[in-house]
């Protein structure tokens, strides 16, 4: 059994999907503060298996603790975290107390409780300005934010329990830019407010939920002038997590989930307004603080540790992320 707290979010609900389609019983541990509990019934509908759900802060050292006495454990995926980038810097205090207490009540009860296998949903961020390709054995730099450092930190605390308890197993996927949604188009990324990542911004003036896309700055040193990225389909991600969970050994592994590839945002635009036929009106403005030029992976440890490689094209992603917008909109 394998616990995925977060398990009601965007990467949560798509790996909980792929748990359970490649043979795993899962439950979920969701507080569905930036989540919605019709998710799960989505999770059970796609897969057509019930899948146990606790609404339960994860901060909340006692009802975690529940979940460990009732349930027998091999291991978690811990997803539950705040990640809004822009949020973490007006409201730190939140950040650090949720991303970091949920993860040490996590490692706290594997070990207390000898579930030997946690993952966890690490990101490129922790890389600070490092320079591109990114490989897993660079050395840490600070980051731009709040949420980055309690990422970092995180990945810290793990590696001190990992000497202290041997037996552990702990994976630290590295995400870089996740969009896209499952093939169904019943799931995708649907932040709350105002988006303040790409896609879902591209698709919301896509579907005249916004006027059009500011994009942050054309004067940095790529291909036209715009970020670059390395965009993963949702899907990707989710399969990438069961790889590392059944690939786990003893100690810490760390691997980036990316392709490889960079992708600029003018490029992502006219990529998507290709493949959907639909013109996406925008407007050069000043750049977003804290933003790189360039954050774009090394896959190669990743395909030759676990065997994964993404296979889903920049194409997909954007018919996808489209098609599930679509979708959300014929519900309102
Ligand atoms: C991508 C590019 C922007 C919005 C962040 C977090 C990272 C992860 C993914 C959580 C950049 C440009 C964006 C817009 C734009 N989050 N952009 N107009 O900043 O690469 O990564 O989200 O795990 O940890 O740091 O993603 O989608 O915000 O930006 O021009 O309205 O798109 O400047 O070049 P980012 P993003």
């Amino acid at each position: 059994m394998i616990l995925v707290t977060g398990g009601a979010g965007y990467i949560g609900s798509h790996t909980a999907i792929s748990l359970v389609e490649l043979g795993h019983s899962i439950i979920i541990a969701d507080d569905f503060s930036n989540s919605k509990p019709e998710t799960v019934e989505v999770v059970q509908k796609i897969t057509g298996k019930s899948v146990a759900t606790h609404r339960i802060d994860v901060t909340d050292r006692d009802a975690l603790e529940r979940i460990f006495q009732n349930h027998q454990l091999e291991g978690v995926i811990h997803f539950a975290g705040y990640k809004a980038v822009g949020e973490s810097v007006i409201d730190p205090i939140k950040y650090y107390k949720n991303n970091i207490i949920s993860t040490l009540n996590i490692a706290d009860l594997c070990v207390k409780y000898n579930v030997l296998k946690f993952v966890f949903s690490s990101s490129a961020t922790v890389y600070g300005d490092n320079a591109s390709p990114l490989t897993e054995n660079m050395m840490l730099l600070p980051t731009t934010n709040p949420y980055g450092e309690t990422k970092a930190m995180c990945e810290r605390i793990l590696h001190d329990i990992s000497i202290a308890n041997p037996q552990m197993q702990i994976s630290l996927l590295r995400y870089f830019n996740p969009v896209g949604a499952h093939e169904s188009g019943l799931i995708g990324e649907n932040p709350n407010g105002i988006p303040n990542n790409l896609m879902p911004y591209i698709t919301q003036v896509a579907s005249g939920t916004l006027k059009k896309l500011s994009i942050f700055g054309n004067d940095y040193p790529t291909i036209d002038g715009t970020g670059v990225r390395d965009f993963i389909h949702v899907e990707d991600l989710a399969k990438g997590h069961v790889a590392a969970l059944e690939h786990l050994s003893e100690g810490v592994h760390i691997h980036n989930l990316g392709t490889g590839k960079g992708t600029s945002v003018l490029q992502l635009v006219k990529a998507f307004e290709k493949v959907n036929q639909i013109e996406i009106p925008y407007e050069i403005v000043e750049r977003r603080p804290g933003d790189l030029a360039k954050c774009y992976a090394d896959v190669s440890k990743a395909e030759r540790e676990l065997g994964w490689k993404a296979e889903k094209t920049i194409e997909d992603m954007c018919r996808d992320a489209w098609n599930f917008e679509k979708n959300l909109k014929s519900k309102m």
